[in-house]
């Protein structure tokens, strides 16, 4: 699809001055038909005469079921109010689509008090708002946090079963900036698959993060030798990311889903049998760090072919730290691990085969003899050695070209079955707010 740069348009449509009434229960976002949401384009632009535009904002509507199109969409800097006060403005005319601006996101800063450390409870929007309207706002809504959607929704979704949760959740999640001695480059072609950090993705909702995790014995110190790789590339310490889970399940009532799923390094001997030193040196590391929250499998697991405990049984037992663990083998031995997640991969640098994967994969999920309640829709194309040879794209390029298209999956074909849906870079997509309504709806069914 062709991507545009359109700038910054006069507000012509200050004449037009609506307003509307804001409710006294301010909703962050509001709509009487259709939808309209705010995503960061991943990929930098590039501008001639000016520095590459970073994290610009895109602007995207459904109003596909309504029986007219609003005509309008802004960008605001507080709630919408009325026209006159947007912060950029364009016209539309598809029922559904996006733009992308160059406005910028900026710092990104966590709001509610959530910069480094637990905030106020609930929603709180990082200033963009987008609104959508004829004369009136007809939709609006914000990019948002949402660091407690668990505990805020629990009535609602408590009796959910994890395994029919949708959940949001990031691929390769420690690979966000490096950290070595090597580089501390803050953006990279085909190494980094997010730019927040660890604390920020589970600020901003995300509950399922895939760790890569390697081994290198040169370290003197036991804890310096595990590392969160992406694949045979070393990004960054283990124990602080750790750490900065710890402080969230110390601070709030949420489940974190936390999948080892792959060892890249040192975790094998050279037959492929498993270093039993290594793995037991993580699994101390990590009853060490999270211990008081682990949700032990032999206490809650459900059986084979089952869809796990429910939230409220996690909550009431206060145990919200689900670890799945990536070697059968080893959990064999240590029954506490959550046996293997399966990851749903469609291995392809390929848009549309991914999505043809991804929509039979996600239909057949789980398989009845699954021994983990859980599955993890893999939704980020893989590129082949060439195109990393040939620097054909990056990984940023890439979560651009499908994430979008996650977002309006979730919303229709995906909408029954998904459980944990991981992507690159997610503030390019909405599955946070989208599998938040969708719990509510599944909450609300059954
Ligand atoms: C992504 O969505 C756009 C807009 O609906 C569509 O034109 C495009 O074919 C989709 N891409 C894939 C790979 O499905």
């Amino acid at each position: 699809m062709a991507v545009s740069v359109i700038a910054v348009v006069a507000l012509a449509a200050t004449v037009l001055g609506a307003t509307i009434v804001p409710s006294r229960n301010d909703p962050l976002e509001f709509s009487t038909c259709g939808r309209v949401w705010v995503t960061v384009h991943s990929p930098e632009i590039k501008q001639t005469r000016q520095p590459d535009l970073i994290d610009a904002l895109e602007v995207n509507w459904d109003f596909s079921s309504c029986s007219s199109i609003p005509k309008n969409i802004a960008i605001f800097k507080s709630r919408p109010l009325a026209w006159k006060d947007a912060e950029w403005f364009h016209s539309i005319n598809t029922p559904q689509g996006y733009i992308l601006t160059d406005v910028t996101l900026g710092e990104g800063a966590l709001p509610g008090g959530w910069l480094t450390g637990p905030g106020l409870k609930g929603p709180h929007c990082l200033w963009p708002w987008v609104a959508a309207g004829d004369d009136e706002i007809q939709a609006y809504n914000c990019l948002k946090i949402q660091p407690t959607w668990m505990e805020d929704h629990t009535d609602k979704i408590g009796h959910l079963r994890i395994g029919e949760l949708a959940i949001a959740g990031t691929h390769n999640a420690g690979a966000w900036r490096f950290n070595t001695e090597i580089s501390n480059l803050a953006r990279d072609s085909f190494v980094l698959c997010q730019d927040r950090s660890v604390w920020a993705q589970l600020v901003h909702g995300i509950r399922y993060l895939d760790f890569r995790i390697a081994y290198y014995e040169f370290y003197q110190n036991v804890d310096d030798r595990y590392w969160l790789n992406h694949n045979l590339v070393r990004v960054r310490p283990l124990v602080p990311l750790l750490r900065e889970i710890r402080i969230f399940l110390d601070t709030t009532k949420e489940i974190v889903f936390l999948d080892a799923h792959h060892f890249p390094m040192g975790f094998y001997d050279q037959t492929g049998a498993p270093l039993q030193h290594v793995h037991a040196g993580l699994l101390e590391i990590i009853q060490r760090e999270l211990g008081p929250h682990l949700a032990f499998a032999n206490d809650f697991a459900t059986g084979v072919g089952t869809k796990g405990p429910t939230v409220q049984t996690l909550l009431d037992a206060d145990k919200r730290l689900v670890f799945s663990y990536v070697d059968n083998s080893v959990v064999n031995q240590n029954n506490w691990l959550w046996p293997v997640l399966p990851h749903l991969w469609a291995n392809t640098n390929n848009p549309t085969q991914l999505f043809e994967y991804l929509d039979q994969a996600i239909a057949n999920s789980p398989q009845p003899n699954a021994r983990s309640p859980l599955h993890s829709a893999m939704a980020q194309t893989t590129p082949t050695i060439l195109d990393i040879v040939f620097l054909r794209g990056s990984l940023r390029q890439n979560a651009d070209a499908v994430n979008r298209n996650v977002t309006a999956r979730l919303a229709t074909k995906w909408r029954q079955q998904a459980n944990i849906v991981s992507t690159d870079f997610f503030l390019g997509d909405d599955v946070i707010d989208l599998s938040i309504a969708i719990n509510v709806e599944r909450g609300s069914r059954l």
